[in-house]
Formats: structure tokens, C-alpha cells, sequence
């Protein structure tokens, strides 16, 4: 990995593949430009041909059987030192990925401690990840359980989140003894590099973690997804699209794996009549445009109590309007650009949905102009990839608009008369990733935590922003049941091996020579010696 100069812009950061622990460039490379000024190349990264996934894929085996018998308090101790580093490049890489794809630096920095958080808890799972003693049902027999790496994980992560995601993986993977072919998201390849790289420098032998870089319809990441029919891969672990997490589904299913897939969300968060409104509309702009709806738990319906709902609007448009987009590293903006170009059309594509649909446009929002910018805009329109905040009202549950994820700064209003309407609002898509309600009545707080379908439900806070060692993961389409984070996911990283031990000197048969009470209710223990 290089700097390279360009004119008028900081350094071009110029990436290799890592492939089995050496540095290999692609046949073609690719720009990744900032969104927040397209002509910014920020890094130059290669695309990655099938034969080098495969081969990174072989290389990942034969180091996995070596990183496997590494004690795991001392595999753990590499965690420890990449949290460190972390915590001493935090500012560096902050600033990077919020430059590489467009977070606001103050989020950058929060997903970047989202990683160190990650480090801390893994760090001591390494002095624990307990199997348990098992009493045998016959004498001089031992039964232990232990927990045994899966082999070779092949990730795949988006661009949105581009630290925290991948070390909610990579993080828990390497602990419990796997290797990993890491294919970053091609909207932040060099921020993907810079953590692979705090990674060899905390100490991990390079050809455990190799990582390929690619992007565009035919990349390196459906040739990951390829390895599993080859059987080179134990398991997928991937954060992206609905429709790319089924394909992964696919793939794994007809080869007997289970992958951990984090996917799409269209998040409800209900308004009751008894809410703090000021608390609501606080936390349904944070949900809806933070991070520019670019977040997998961003709100996409906002479901209202009739009696609240004129009053609510008034106050989330005053304030939406009021929202200010611009360059990521300028500390006072609210959220920045659209990750990339194609995230941007189809956000404006979901306008002509939602008007088809029959919703009423509350906001207008739109792709930033030079000409429509509003007045306290603070990006650069005609290089940027930037959207104002948009807002549909009068929505209802069957239209296009109410089930559709649609990543970027959308959100639905759905009035609603009582709690059970807005309980079948709230569970009426086809995802459950994040969920909230805002309402003062414990009552109503428990029937919503034991009525909601969904993985992650906030009382009186935003769908966003789960910490970093609650499991992370939903239901429906949001995911297949598996999660991330804390002690959860170390179930996604490892198999349960039964082991029994039996010291008694001759054949003994569970089921068979363990005394039944006979019919007077009495066991023959005539056998059992001292
Ligand atoms: C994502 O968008 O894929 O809960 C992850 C949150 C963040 C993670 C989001 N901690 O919003």
C-alpha cells in the first residue's frame, strides 16, 4: 500500500489484494472516489479476478489448521493490540472513511470506537470461550463439550458502516480460530485496507486475514460466494442486500451451511398519544436522516397516533428543513453525501414510487443542485452526491413505499387510530431488523417489546445506534436468525464438539447398561463399584 499525489486533493491511498500473506495487484484497478467531491480519488484499489479469490480461498485453509492451534487467550492477545491501535489511529481513520464515503467525521469516529468496543469485549472471550463438563450416565466416563473453529469464513461487508461491520466479523472469526477472505465494500476499499493492515501490524500472521478488493456486477464478491460450492469456504458471513443475502442463503443452503446474514430493514418507530413529543420528533429525524437514512436500522415508517399526528408532522418538518447536509469533515453538518451514485438513483427513483403509490410529499427532498440548494448547505452540489431530506405523508401500509427499504433520507408518516393498529403497522413489512416506540405507559412498553417482530426495539430512543456487545440482527428479511456481536455470534464462529472419555476398561454402552428402575421402582445398582 502507497500514497500517491494528486493535484489539488490530499493523497490517493493505492491498495493491493492480500492474497495467503503477499501483496498482489489486480489485472484492472478501480477509483474510489469521495462522494462528497467525485473528483477526490481517495483510493486506488484492484479488481479481483476469480482464480485469485480461489487461491486466496486455498491459502486461507492450510493457514486456518496453524491459527487453530494457537492457544485462544494468546490468539486473543492480537485483539487486544489491534483495539489499541485502533484507539491510536482512531482520528486517522476516522477521518478517511468519513473522507472515502462520506459519513460525517463525528459518526466516523463513533464507528471506529464501535470497533475498539468490539476489541475490548473479544479480548477477554479469549480467556473464556467456555465449553462445559457434562456428567456421563456410567461410571469412569467423561463427557466435555468444547467449541471448535468453523474453518475458512468468507466476508462480505458494505460500505456504510466500514470499520465497525467488518470488525464485528473479522473480530470474533479470528478469535475462535478461523481464517478469513475479507471482500470489503468497493465504496471503501482503502479504509478496508488501513484496518487489514492494523491487523498484521497487531501481530496476526498475514495469511489468516487476506483480503480482495473488486467491485461491479461481476466482482470478487459473488467469486467468494462461488467458494462455497467449491468447498473452500466453511462459512459466509455478510451484511448487505435482501436480495444478495438470499443468493448467499442459496449457495450456503445447498451446502449444508449456515451463513450469518445482516440485511435490509424497514424500520418502524411509533408516536403514541402519550409521548414526550419533543423526545419523538428528536429521536425520528435522528433515525430518518442520520447518517442520511444510510443505515441498515434507519427508520423508514414513522408510525403516529391520530390524535399527536398534526402536531408531530409540524415539528419533524420544521426540523427536517431545518437539517444541514455537507462535507463530512466539516463538524457541524447534520448528515453528508449519498454513499455513491447508484445508492443516489435509486433514492430518486423512490420519489415517482411513493407519488404513484398515492403518498403526499410533507418535504420534497431531492437530489442537491447548484439550484436548489438550501440556504445552509455546505457541500460542493456539483460535485457531490448529496439529497435533501424527503418526507411522505399520508402512507398506508399497502403502499410500494411502506414496504420497500429505500436507503437514503426517506420517511414514511402512517396515522394510525390505537395502539394495535399501530402494533399491525409496526409488524406489517416483511422485514423486523430495528424497532421503536415513544410512549410514557409501561404497560404499552411491554406489550410492544412482546409484540414486536423484530431483532432490536428501542422504548424512547432511536432505532439506531444498538451498542456493540447486545446481538445485532433481525427477523423475516432482515437476516436468518443468526447475530452479531457479543457473546451471540461467537455461536456463528464455532461448532459444538461432544467429546466423551471413558476410563472404565471395558465397553460400556450408554442407554443399554445404565440401570432402569424396574416395575417395583427400584434400579439394579449391583454393578456400581466403589
Ligand atoms: C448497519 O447499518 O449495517 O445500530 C449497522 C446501529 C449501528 C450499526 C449499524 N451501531 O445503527
Amino acid at each position: 500500500m502507497r500514497f500517491e499525489k494528486q493535484q489539488g486533493y490530499p493523497d490517493t491511498l493505492v491498495v493491493d489484494n492480500i492474497i495467503g500473506g503477499e501483496e498482489r495487484p489486480g489485472r484492472e484497478s478501480y477509483a474510489s472516489c469521495s462522494p462528497a467531491d467525485l473528483r477526490d480519488v481517495v483510493t486506488r484499489a484492484p479488481h479481483t479476478s476469480r482464480e485469485d479469490v480461489n487461491e486466496a480461498c486455498k491459502k486461507a485453509g492450510a493457514a486456518q489448521q496453524r491459527w487453530a492451534r494457537v492457544p485462544a487467550p494468546q490468539r486473543a492477545q492480537v485483539i487486544g493490540r489491534l483495539g489499541q491501535l485502533l484507539r491510536e489511529r482512531k482520528e486517522e481513520l476516522s477521518r478517511f472513511a468519513s473522507r472515502e464515503m462520506g459519513k460525517p467525521i463525528r459518526e466516523a469516529r463513533g464507528s471506529v470506537q464501535e470497533a475498539i468496543d468490539t476489541c475490548d469485549f473479544f479480548q477477554s472471550e479469549g480467556r473464556r470461550l467456555y465449553g462445559q463438563t457434562v456428567p456421563s450416565e456410567l461410571q469412569d466416563k467423561e463427557l466435555y463439550t468444547y467449541r471448535r473453529p468453523v474453518g475458512v469464513v468468507g466476508v462480505i461487508t458494505a460500505g456504510n458502516f466500514p470499520v465497525a461491520v467488518p470488525s464485528w466479523k473479522i473480530v470474533p472469526a479470528l478469535l475462535c480460530g478461523n481464517s478469513v477472505v475479507w471482500k470489503p465494500s468497493d465504496d471503501a476499499p482503502g479504509t478496508g485496507a488501513l484496518f487489514a493492515d492494523l491487523w498484521y501490524r497487531a501481530g496476526l500472521p498475514r495469511d489468516v486475514l487476506s483480503i480482495v478488493h473488486g467491485g461491479g456486477a461481476k466482482s470478487a464478491g459473488e467469486f467468494v460466494i462461488e467458494q462455497v460450492d467449491e468447498g473452500l469456504l466453511n462459512k459466509i458471513s455478510f451484511t448487505g442486500s435482501t436480495e444478495i443475502g438470499k443468493k448467499v442463503g442459496e449457495v450456503c443452503g445447498r451446502n449444508l451451511q449456515i451463513p450469518s446474514l445482516e440485511l435490509g430493514g424497514k424500520n418502524p418507530l411509533v408516536v403514541l398519544a402519550d409521548a414526550n413529543l419533543e423526545l419523538a420528533v428528536e429521536g425520528a429525524l435522528w433515525s430518518s436522516f442520520g447518517t442520511g437514512g444510510q443505515r441498515c436500522t434507519s427508520c423508514g415508517n414513522i408510525i403516529v397516533a391520530s390524535s399527536v399526528v398534526a402536531e408531530f408532522t409540524e415539528r419533524l418538518a420544521e426540523r427536517a428543513r431545518k437539517l444541514c447536509m455537507g462535507e463530512p469533515l466539516n463538524e457541524k453538518i447534520d448528515y453528508g453525501p449519498i454513499i455513491n451514485e447508484r445508492f443516489l438513483k435509486n433514492w430518486e427513483a423512490q420519489r415517482e414510487v411513493g407519488l404513484s403509490d398515492g403518498a403526499e410529499l410533507l418535504l420534497d427532498g431531492r437530489r442537491v443542485t447548484a439550484d436548489n440548494a438550501p440556504a445552509n448547505f455546505a457541500g460542493d452540489a456539483e460535485h457531490g452526491l448529496y439529497a435533501a431530506p424527503r418526507i411522505f405523508k399520508n402512507v398506508k401500509m399497502s403502499m410500494r413505499i411502506a414496504q420497500e427499504e429505500c436507503f437514503g433520507p426517506t420517511v414514511n408518516l402512517v396515522e394510525v387510530g390505537d395502539f394495535d393498529e399501530a402494533m399491525a403497522a409496526a409488524n406489517g413489512t416483511p422485514y423486523g431488523l430495528s424497532s421503536a416506540i415513544y410512549t410514557s405507559d409501561a404497560q404499552t412498553m411491554l406489550r410492544f417489546k412482546e409484540g414486536i417482530s423484530a431483532g432490536m426495539s428501542s422504548i424512547n430512543n432511536s432505532t439506531t445506534g444498538a451498542e456493540a456487545h447486545l446481538p445485532f440482527g433481525g427477523t423475516g428479511w432482515s437476516g436468518n436468525g443468526t447475530r452479531e456481536s457479543g457473546i451471540w455470534v461467537i455461536d456463528a464462529y464455532t461448532r459444538w464438539h461432544a467429546v466423551n472419555v471413558d476410563l472404565a476398561g471395558k465397553l460400556q454402552l450408554a442407554q443399554i447398561d445404565n440401570p432402569e428402575d424396574d416395575a417395583s421402582g427400584a434400579p439394579d445398582w449391583s454393578a456400581i463399584t466403589p
